[in-house]
This record gives structure tokens, C-alpha cells and sequence, in this order.
């Protein structure tokens, strides 16, 4: 039975996934201005955004439902996602207006933000004539501009757009696609029931690599005691990416590869790198175990299909450092000489300081090496030089700060 007068509010979004801060706007919304009830509805093939898979869609909307099948007002719609081709709002409020009554008044619940790209999308006069806007403060949109927009809207297409007086909640879904794929936790940003979908389906996370057999290939590779050695700079470098928030699986995989050529002899890393077009400069070769960086790197990409270019430069880096290092990068390096079969001199004071500043722990490291070379009455290699300068600068940095 339709009821003209009722008063819908459209929660629209990727809800890649949803989470709190949806459910709490929509619930603040529906509270503030007495909607009868609240569509989530998960965009379809986005005219924005290239993502048109259609799991992907299934899996948005399947957590939408899961997420709002506790609130009796909230609904989950699947309106955009059976629609064939790319979905634009402005028919989807003509359809639900078609649906439900030609008098159902409906409100756009959008974050801040989304007001000023309405102006950007499809026929704008036909979305805003269709629909009051319910406008959520998003953490970072400042009032100014927010208000500046608005009274745009209202003055070139007669927009009505009401402000929602609620807190915003500092969550996003980008936000939390980011924690997942480095395994952080995501609990209370989103529901217990949309996380456990998220776990079982393993969705977001990088399982590009398959890690167990990368283990026992490069394991089959090397001697016991260097495969030792790696698992330590595995642990290590796993621990140092928790701290510095990068991706567990990445360090792990740039840890597994790192040493896979170093215990062939020095011709033959000479003959491999020449095979396989590796341009090697002249102190590497005056000094072959420097090639087992460059040429661990490209057995990594030919022979085990890693092509991730953080992975692989932080291997063909490891050996001498580099300009411009990347956190992997430091990360590597760092784990290569603190791993816990390592007993140097000095040792335990960079490992304390790879836990507090990885800058001052890769310069340690840096110096380390620098001074066993020159102890060796060998070339120091120019890029570990550069990195070592670069390091010291980044450590003032840190200092000051
Ligand atoms: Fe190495
Ligand atoms: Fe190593």
C-alpha cells in the first residue's frame, strides 16, 4: 500500500564497505527531520568511478543489508546495482519517487563533501528539485566553504539543504580498507556482523602472494644457515612494518626474497646479472656480493612473479641503500642487520632505536656497513653515501621534532 505523505531519507554511497559513520548520520538524520524511513542504497556502476565488478557490488550490497537489518527504519535498496549501465541519481530518486508516490518527500543524506560534487553530476537541477538535501558534517570540510557551496546551490538550482547537527564520526571507508589490507584492527568502526562478512571472504587484503610457497622455493635455494638468517629478517621486518603502518604482507615477502642470489659465487652473480641485462657499476663490480641486491631484485620478478616496484627496489637496494628511501626500503635494510642471529658491536642500540625512529636506526646501520667496508680497505659504494646524508638530515628532522 503506498503512503503519499511519508518521508524517505536516501542514504546513497559506495559502501565499499559501510561502516558507523553512515549508520549514525542516517540515524541522526532520520531523528532530526522524522523520516519514516532510511534507504541505504550502495551506488551501482559509479559515473565517477571505474568500478563496475559485479561481486564487488553484491558483496557492497550484501553488507549494506547485513549492517542495517537491526534498525526496523533503516532498509537496504538494490535499486542502483540492478540497474543495467552507469547509475545516476537523479533517476534513481525519480524511481523511488515512482514507487512509492508522487507526495513522498525525500531526503538526500549526503557528507559535506558530496554536497559540492552534486554540482558535478548528471542533470543537477532534476536531483535537487527531486529531493531536499540533508548535509553531514565531514571532519576536515570546513564551515566556510560548506556554506559557500550551499548558498550556490540554493541561489542556481533552488536547492533545499538542511544542515544535520551531529558530531561526525572520524571514519572512513577508505580509512578502513587501508587497516585491513595492513591487518590492523577495524573493530567499532564498523558492525561486528559487516566485519565477520569482511573476514570470511577475506575481502580487502592483499593475498596476491601465495607465502607458503615462496618460503619453501627460496628456502630450497639457500643454505640452512642462510635461511635462517632470513626468517629473523622476516620476523623483524614484519614487527617494523606493524610499527610504521605499512603492509605486513609486503615487508614479508620483500624479507623472504631479499638474500635468493647471495650465495651464489661471484662469477656466477657477475654471468646472471649480464644475462639478464642487470647494469651493474664498477665498484659492484670489484666487489660481486654487492650484485646479489640487484640480482635477488630480478630473480624475485622472473623466476617467482613478484612485480610490486617497492618490493623489488627495497631488495635491489638492501645492499647499499639508496636516495630517497622508502619506509620498505628503511625497513629491509634495517631487519638485515638486526635480525636476532646478528651479533655485532652496537647491535642492541640499533635495534632499540628501529622501535623509536627508523630514520636514526637505518643511519646506524648505514655507518655500520660503511665503516666494515672501509675496515675491508674496500670502495665504499657512493649510493650508501647518499643515502647515509640523506638519513642524517631526516634524523635532525626527527630531532627538532
Ligand atoms: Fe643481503
Ligand atoms: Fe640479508
Amino acid at each position: 500500500m503506498r503512503d503519499d505523505n511519508r518521508r524517505i531519507g536516501i542514504m546513497g554511497g559506495s559502501f565499499d564497505p559501510i561502516h558507523n559513520g553512515h549508520l549514525a548520520a542516517a540515524e541522526a538524520a532520520r531523528r532530526n527531520f522524522g523520516l519514516d524511513s532510511v534507504l541505504f542504497i550502495p551506488a551501482g556502476k559509479a559515473p565517477h568511478k571505474n568500478d563496475g565488478a559485479v561481486t564487488r557490488a553484491a558483496r557492497r550490497f550484501e553488507m549494506t543489508a547485513l549492517a542495517v537489518a537491526g534498525n526496523l527504519y533503516f532498509e537496504a535498496s538494490s535499486i542502483e546495482i540492478e540497474r543495467p549501465g552507469v547509475s545516476y541519481t537523479a533517476d534513481t530518486l525519480d524511481e523511488i519517487k515512482w514507487r512509492h508516490g508522487k507526495k513522498t518527500k525525500l531526503f538526500f543524506i549526503a557528507g559535506a563533501d558530496a554536497v559540492a560534487e552534486m554540482f558535478t553530476w548528471k542533470s543537477p537541477e532534476r536531483v535537487f528539485k527531486a529531493c531536499s538535501v540533508i548535509a553531514a558534517a565531514r571532519p576536515g570540510v570546513a564551515g566556510e566553504t560548506l556554506d559557500r557551496q550551499i548558498a550556490a546551490a540554493r541561489e542556481r538550482y533552488g536547492a533545499r539543504i538542511f544542515m544535520l547537527e551531529t558530531p561526525p564520526l572520524a571514519i572512513s571507508s577508505t580509512d578502513i580498507r587501508r587497516r585491513i589490507q595492513i591487518e590492523r584492527p577495524v573493530r567499532y568502526f564498523l558492525p561486528e556482523i559487516v566485519e565477520q562478512y569482511i573476514n570470511q571472504r577475506r575481502l580487502y587484503r592483499d593475498d596476491r602472494y601465495d607465502m607458503e610457497a615462496a618460503e619453501r622455493r627460496v628456502s630450497s635455494k639457500l643454505s640452512d644457515k642462510r635461511w635462517r638468517h632470513t626468517m629473523g629478517v622476516i620476523d623483524d621486518s614484519v614487527r617494523l612494518a606493524e610499527i610504521y603502518g605499512i603492509n605486513r604482507r609486503k615487508a614479508y615477502i620483500t624479507a623472504v626474497f631479499h638474500d635468493c642470489a647471495k650465495e651464489l659465487s661471484s662469477e656466477e652473480k657477475l654471468r646472471r646479472c649480464d644475462e639478464l641485462g642487470i647494469q651493474l657499476d664498477n665498484i659492484t663490480r670489484s666487489q660481486p656480493d654487492l650484485a646479489h641486491g640487484p640480482l635477488s631484485a630480478e630473480i624475485a620478478r622472473t623466476e617467482f612473479n613478484v612485480d610490486d616496484p617497492e618490493i623489488l627496489n627495497a631488495i635491489r637496494f638492501h645492499t647499499t641503500g639508496c636516495e630517497q628511501m622508502s619506509l620498505l626500503d628503511k625497513i629491509l635494510l634495517t631487519a638485515d642487520c638486526t635480525e636476532p642471529n646478528r651479533n655485532h658491536a652496537g647491535i642492541e642500540e640499533i635495534r632499540k632505536t628501529a622501535l623509536i625512529n627508523l630514520d636514526k636506526a637505518t643511519a646506524l646501520c648505514l655507518r655500520m656497513k660503511i665503516a666494515y667496508t672501509e675496515s675491508k680497505r674496500q670502495m665504499v659504494h657512493p649510493l650508501s653515501l647518499k643515502a647515509l646524508k640523506e638519513m642524517e638530515g631526516m634524523e635532525e628532522m626527527g630531532d627538532k621534532i
